[in-house]
């Protein structure tokens, strides 16, 4: 059957979901028919991953179970530490992920995924154990030794108290909680797409969440919040915003942060993202960096408005982050072990209808060519 080919699959359904919706002309964003909005004022990250896990907000009883089960599983092998510790203190702390994520399905057994049960218990420790695994990079490759999780605190408490060893602050584990619930789903993105395709194969789950880890490093995809950072810093004025733009522009290189495949108007989780960075200044004071993005977004709107390219979740995110005194190549990872809910929460409901992927391709090279003998070739 001939099919137009979309590059990049854009308007091209690859699964029926109930998981999130995205309505892109008018900006709203619907985990389980739930507006983003609404979570990020009255849930917790947790409870929202059990809302994109189970389809359905849970009962007291349930969210203590659930907060208990990822509680109890935030501890990490001797041997994960061990393997973090023999990697390059230079590298990249996506790739550090993905490779302890990847070695964590060679310990749990998680190969059969028609296991409801033991389905369960892979999503619980993932979810559990990616910020310790973060937290442990961030410690060891400076030198530090590896912080073990404390019980009795929160999620985002016990992810700040691992990085830091100190007392966590709560406004900056509220404002964490929020943006880790923002970033937690988002449809058929190129991560989840990833993983979807590997867990048509029924490859195990800690397989299916590395391969999403390292669809998200790239700079068009999670990896675009480092490079706002780095750009806001770069043009460090307002008054600079401008002149960086036009010429940017010029040479045909994009705004980080700006411009999003769905949304046509600016990004819901953009708008959260900037009422959390201006609470976040009012109890911990501001960043120089806030002024240059405002003016960015501004300037931006002069002049990509017409394409309606406008802030996405990237563009803020950033700046919450630098403020909470986090390293700019820590900012994709926190989205990782946020969006790793939404991931989990495509694949079990993959797994109820599985189809392996195997799309097609429109073939545009040769046929029936001579092999041609390696003297007699050209040079
Ligand atoms: N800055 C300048 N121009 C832009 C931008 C931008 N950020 N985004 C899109 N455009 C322009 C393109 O140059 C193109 O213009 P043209 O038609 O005149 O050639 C037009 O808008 C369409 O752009 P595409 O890249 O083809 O659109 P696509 O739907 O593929 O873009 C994307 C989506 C990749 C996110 C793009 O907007 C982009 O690269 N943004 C910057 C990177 C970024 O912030 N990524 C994070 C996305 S959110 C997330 O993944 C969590």
């Amino acid at each position: 059957m001939p099919h137009d080919f979309m590059p990049g699959l854009a308007g091209v359904p690859a699964a029926k979901s109930s998981v999130s919706d995205v309505d892109g002309e008018r900006g709203i964003l619907e985990y389980r028919g739930i507006r983003i909005e609404d979570l990020c004022a009255k849930s917790s990250f947790l409870e929202t991953a059990y809302l994109l896990l189970f389809a359905r907000l849970p009962a007291k009883a349930e969210l203590a179970d659930f907060t208990q089960d990822i509680t109890r599983h935030r501890r990490i092998k001797f041997k994960i530490v061990d393997l973090i510790k023999c990697l390059p203190e230079h590298g990249h702390p996506m790739d550090a992920l993905q490779a302890a994520v990847a070695a964590l399905g060679m310990f749990y057994p998680g190969r059969n995924v028609r296991d409801t049960e033991n389905n369960y218990w892979s999503a619980v420790r993932l979810i559990a154990k990616l910020p310790t695994i973060m937290a442990a990079y961030a410690r060891i490759r400076r030198g530090d030794d590896h912080i073990v999780p404390c019980d009795e605190l929160s999620f985002c408490e016990n992810f700040l108290y691992m990085l830091s060893e100190k007392e966590p602050n709560p406004v900056l584990a509220k404002t964490l909680d929020a943006c880790l619930i923002l970033h937690a789903e988002h449809t058929m993105n190129a991560s989840t797409f990833t993983g979807l395709v590997t867990a048509s194969t029924l490859a195990d789950p800690y397989t299916v969440v590395a391969s999403s880890i390292g669809a998200l490093k790239g700079p068009l995809h999670g990896g675009a919040n480092e490079e706002v950072v780095q750009m806001l810093k770069e043009i460090g004025s307002p008054s600079r915003v401008r002149p960086y733009l036009e010429a940017r522009l010029q040479a045909k290189q994009k705004v980080m942060g700006m411009g999003h495949r769905v949304y046509k108007v600016k990004d819901p989780r953009a708008t959260v993202l900037q009422e959390l960075c201006e609470k976040l200044f009012r109890e911990c004071g501001t960043s120089p960096l806030y002024d240059v993005a405002l003016e960015v977004e501004r300037v931006s709107a002069e002049l990509l408005g017409e394409k309606k390219i406008y802030p996405n979740v990237d563009f803020y995110s950033g700046i919450v982050y630098d403020k909470m005194g986090l390293d700019v190549d820590f900012f994709t990872p926190i989205f990782a072990l946020a969006r790793v809910a939404g991931w989990l929460a495509h694949w079990f409901e993959q797994l109820r209808e599985n189809k392996l992927y195997r799309p097609d391709q429109i073939y545009s090279g040769e046929h029936n060519r001579a092999y041609v003998p390696i003297e007699e070739r050209e040079p």
